[in-house]
């Protein structure tokens, strides 16, 4: 079956006040797109690659694209207003018959390990996410900032991405929500399981796949890197 990865890197930034997305920020003279890029370029599982691009900034990354030789790009797609639309319109491209790696262009450190994972685990499941565990307590609130809950620490885990499925599934979970108009989702795996459509299994992630939100998050890459 072929695994093809669709990359998210349609954020506009503008949550942190930046002038460029954080997917365009430069580690060891390179995007934080070519970073992630190059790791599903060279996984020796993956057939495809499916690049999800701000309309905005699409001439940056084909820019981009062009200075590189990625084989395994074969579509460039403009991406939605949220992270659930431009997942949306990644996969929706997909074969039904193919595997899904559904990566945040931002988590540009993603390991080799990490995705091998993901498509070993495709092998028995039809949904897969990747989590680390929580060294810290994690807590509910309400409205008025008062606990409302503290889970057991050793049933959470932290999410990270790739999020893997059978591309027939997660296709029929953004149909679903779509008629549902229903664009409260933050990642991928929240749709399959909100439609309770299969078990999701969970491979291990690696704190140094962190979701670069800021520039100071690259001084922890560059500690993890060493
Ligand atoms: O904004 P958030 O932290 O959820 O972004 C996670 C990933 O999703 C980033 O790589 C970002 O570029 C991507 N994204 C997207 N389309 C959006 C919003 C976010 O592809 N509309």
């Amino acid at each position: 079956m072929k695994n093809i990865a669709v990359i998210l890197a349609s954020g506009s930034g503008e949550r942190f006040g930046e002038n460029i997305p954080k997917q365009f920020f430069i580690f060891k003279g390179k995007t934080l797109l070519e970073h992630s890029l190059d790791a599903f370029e060279k996984n020796e599982y993956i057939n495809e690659i499916f690049l999800v691009t701000n309309p905005k900034f699409r001439d940056l990354a084909e820019e981009i694209l062009s200075k590189n030789s990625y084989k395994k790009i074969t579509k460039v797609l403009n991406g939605g207003k949220t992270r659930v639309e431009s997942s949306y319109i990644g996969t929706k491209e997909a074969p039904d018959n193919s595997n899904v790696l559904i990566h945040d262009a931002v988590r540009a450190f993603v390991t080799q390990d990490i995705i091998n994972r993901n498509i070993e685990a495709l092998n028995k499941y039809q949904a897969v996410g990747t989590a680390i565990e929580t060294v810290d307590t994690i807590i509910q609130v309400d409205e008025n900032n008062c606990i409302t809950n503290i889970p057991a620490r050793s049933s959470l885990k932290r999410v990270q991405t790739p999020q893997s499925f059978r591309a027939e599934l997660i296709k029929k979970a953004h149909k679903m929500a779509l008629e549902e108009n229903n664009q409260n989702f933050t990642d991928d795996c929240g749709l399959i399981l909100q439609y309770k459509l299969a078990p999701i299994h969970i491979v291990e992630g690696d704190e140094i796949n962190l979701k670069i939100t800021q520039k100071s998050d690259l001084e922890i890459i560059e500690n993890l890197w060493k």
